[in-house]
């Protein structure tokens, strides 16, 4: 079986962090003006903390790069401490040197859904192709917030969270009614624009989707499948969420370290 995307499999987490960690350190050092794509959940928490002690402990500048956040919850704003702007001051934005008119994130807070997205749409067109971008995956098949359905000719919009997402994500809330039922998100075309993405997956609730991702069809009943698409994707997994790649014997495909 062919692919056309790259699969790293560790044997030990740290060593993925700090392997991606790697790639976005010398996008850093090496580019006058490097785009990063972010997500949050706690897949990219590692490498935030790695990115943040770049700047502490080996002087690692941050102040020519400019970030585009994924996505945000309808209704919640940058002191909700559950809200993805909050995550990403409190994990990455306020331990590193970036100026925060280079950070870009959508705000959930706003009082006119279609003007945020037209607003953001308007600055990732502008931006251009981001050198990576970096991302988890749903249990759904999401990415970003584009839960199944969505097509691959999406832009920035508003989302109507599954009820899988939902229970998902409950678990950074104290009840699953606290959950935010919407929010925007960029589309699939905009994360598809970036030069490179590096999807992260450990743990055994990645262990389907991975599956699906690396085995199954690319549709929109499972949109990560979309990225089959990009001719520069990377997966960097744990061995728990790589258990199905691991156990197939027809498939070669791909680096253990
Ligand atoms: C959320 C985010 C996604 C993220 C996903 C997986 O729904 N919107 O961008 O990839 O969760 O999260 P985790 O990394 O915590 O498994």
């Amino acid at each position: 079986m062919e692919n056309n995307f790259e699969i790293k499999i560790y044997e030990n987490i740290d060593m993925l962090y700090k392997d991606l960690y790697s790639e976005i350190k010398s996008l850093i050092i090496n580019l006058k003006k490097p785009i990063l794509g972010l997500a949050t959940g706690s897949s990219p928490l590692k490498l935030y903390k790695l990115m943040s002690d770049g700047f502490k402990k080996e002087s690692l500048d941050y102040i020519n790069l400019k970030t585009f956040n994924l996505d945000e919850y309808i209704g919640l704003g940058k002191y909700d401490e559950q809200s993805y702007s909050y995550f990403m001051w409190n994990n990455l934005f306020k331990n590193i040197n970036i100026l925060e008119k280079n950070i870009n994130l959508i705000d959930g807070k706003c009082k006119d859904v279609n003007k945020e997205i037209k607003r953001y749409q308007k600055r990732l067109d502008r931006a251009g192709a981001f050198d990576i971008q970096i991302l988890g995956i749903g249990t759904d098949g999401h990415i970003g917030f584009n839960e199944p359905g969505t097509s691959i000719d999406s832009n920035c919009h508003m989302v109507y969270l599954d009820m899988q997402t939902i229970k998902d994500n409950s678990r950074f809330f104290n009840n699953l009614s606290d959950v935010p039922k919407s929010a925007i998100t960029m589309g699939v075309k905009d994360i598809l624009k970036a030069k490179r993405i590096c999807l992260i997956a450990t743990g055994d609730k990645k262990i389907e989707p991975i599956k699906k991702f690396v085995f199954g069809d690319i549709t929109n009943k499972f949109p990560a499948s979309y990225l089959k698409r990009h001719n520069n994707v990377c997966l960097y997994l744990d061995k728990t969420a790589a258990t199905e790649i691991l156990k197939n014997k027809d498939f070669t495909n791909y680096i253990v370290k």
